[in-house]
């Protein structure tokens, strides 16, 4: 007779909402996670007050070679599900920007109430646990000493490893017969090359503009970096971006195209330097002006030009030759593949009573409380059928 009716490996987001749930229904749950402490990316999450949520959810903010998985377990548990918990359990919370909400007060509460919801659900944690053997056999998991007919994968994925994320879901995932699809850093910083290097030495200055990779769009700020490129609306990106493509960044978002000749008529004495310093931080004025080596009155410039420069300044290439890699990346983009799981209980298709859930699956949200969303969702509908 198996110990637990369920064993979950990861008392993480994902890990710590499904154990809650599936011990609420009355299943015997044991939570194992080897690290000191439960959720540690929680913790740290949004600045140390977490970005728990976003109330724009919706199936497009999310990536994964099936767009359409997330739709069920996204339904089903909703910001606002998630949002009557945090009240129930009175944590004060605030809209920061772009739907994206936070705690007043820290993270920590986050935490302690998914603590408290597994307490109510008498589930078993176990941290500091180094996940031992796993074995499968006669309907039954085996970890270690510990047995259940179910077994939760929600290990996360690779991103911030000095923080105890591992490789481990897709490991033993492949160890059942499931595929993975390449994991890539995501959410990360934009590294650029030598010849770009002119840019690196604006580090440290932010602006407000729309980032582009292929057809997706941000309007968020952009913040230089010594080693590249960074900030909200560069991390969106980064998810969309391949190697070798480029990137393009429109600086003077929402200018009507010619607003340069429109310029000249009305100020006719003055210089390009000046009107993007008008608009931009000073050393980015500064060095944009220097690129595009339009001197002078701007009276004195042709129309074909000033068009020239309010194009390139609309879409600015940069051809990044990498990223910051999983050491920085809020996310890892890839992972178990949604192919081989039910969208509506996360379960593997053909491995009777093993689940993979969190960001250990192939779906991978916008920066904003999109990846918390998805880890409680996805969290919450294995949780129903275990
Ligand atoms: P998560 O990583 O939370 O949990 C996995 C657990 O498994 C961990 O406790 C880990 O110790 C454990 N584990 C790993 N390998 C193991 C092994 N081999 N054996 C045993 N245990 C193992 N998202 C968002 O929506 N809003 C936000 O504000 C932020 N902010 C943010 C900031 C930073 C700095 C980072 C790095 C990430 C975010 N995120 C975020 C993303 C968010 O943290 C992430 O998507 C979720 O934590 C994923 O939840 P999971 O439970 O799937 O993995």
């Amino acid at each position: 007779m198996p110990q637990y009716d369920a064993i979950i490996l990861g008392a993480g987001a994902a890990g710590l909402m499904c154990a809650a749930v599936a011990g609420q229904r009355g299943r015997r749950v044991l939570l194992l996670d080897h690290a000191d402490r439960v959720g540690k990316k929680i913790l740290i999450s949004g600045g140390g007050r977490c970005n728990f949520t976003n109330i724009h959810t919706a199936p497009d903010r999310y990536l994964s070679a099936n767009p359409h998985f997330a739709k069920s377990a996204l339904g089903r548990y909703t910001a606002q599900d998630f949002l009557d918990l945090v009240e129930r359990h009175g944590i004060a919370w605030h809209e920061k920007t772009l739907g994206q909400l936070f705690c007043d007060g820290s993270a920590r509460q986050i935490v302690d109430m998914l603590l408290d919801e597994c307490a109510r659900g008498e589930v078993t944690i176990g941290t500091g646990h180094s996940i031992g053997a796993i074995d499968h056999a006669d309907g039954v998991y085996r970890v270690g000493d510990d047995t259940a007919p179910a077994l939760v994968i929600a290990t996360g994925g690779p991103s911030i490893p000095k923080m105890g994320a591992t490789s481990f879901a897709y490991d033993l995932a492949r160890r059942f017969g499931l595929k993975v699809v390449e994991p890539r850093p995501a959410l990360v910083p934009l590294t650029l090359p030598p010849d770009q290097a002119l840019f690196r030495e604006l580090s440290g200055v932010s602006t407000d503009v729309v980032a582009r990779a292929g057809k997706a769009a941000f309007p968020e700020a952009a913040l230089f970096t010594h080693r590249g490129l960074s900030g909200p609306a560069i991390l969106q990106v980064s998810s969309y971006w391949r190697h070798g493509e480029p990137i393009a960044i429109d600086f003077l978002p929402g200018r009507n195209p010619a607003w340069l000749i429109e310029a000249k008529r009305a100020r006719p004495r003055t210089t390009l330097r000046k009107l993007l310093g008008e608009a931009l931080p000073d050393r980015l004025a500064e060095t944009l002006a220097e690129q595009l080596a339009l001197p002078g009155d701007i009276a004195n410039l042709a129309d074909r030009k000033l068009h020239e420069a309010a194009r390139r300044l609309a879409g600015w290439t940069f051809l990044p030759n990498g990223t910051e890699g999983f050491a920085k990346a809020e996310v890892t983009i890839g992972g178990i593949s949604t192919a081989d799981l039910s969208s509506q209980t996360m379960a593997a298709r053909k491995v009777p009573g093993l689940y993979a859930i969190g960001e250990a699956v192939d779906v991978t949200g916008w920066l904003g409380g999109y990846n918390f969303q998805w880890a409680w969702a996805s969290g919450w509908a294995a949780a129903q059928v275990l």
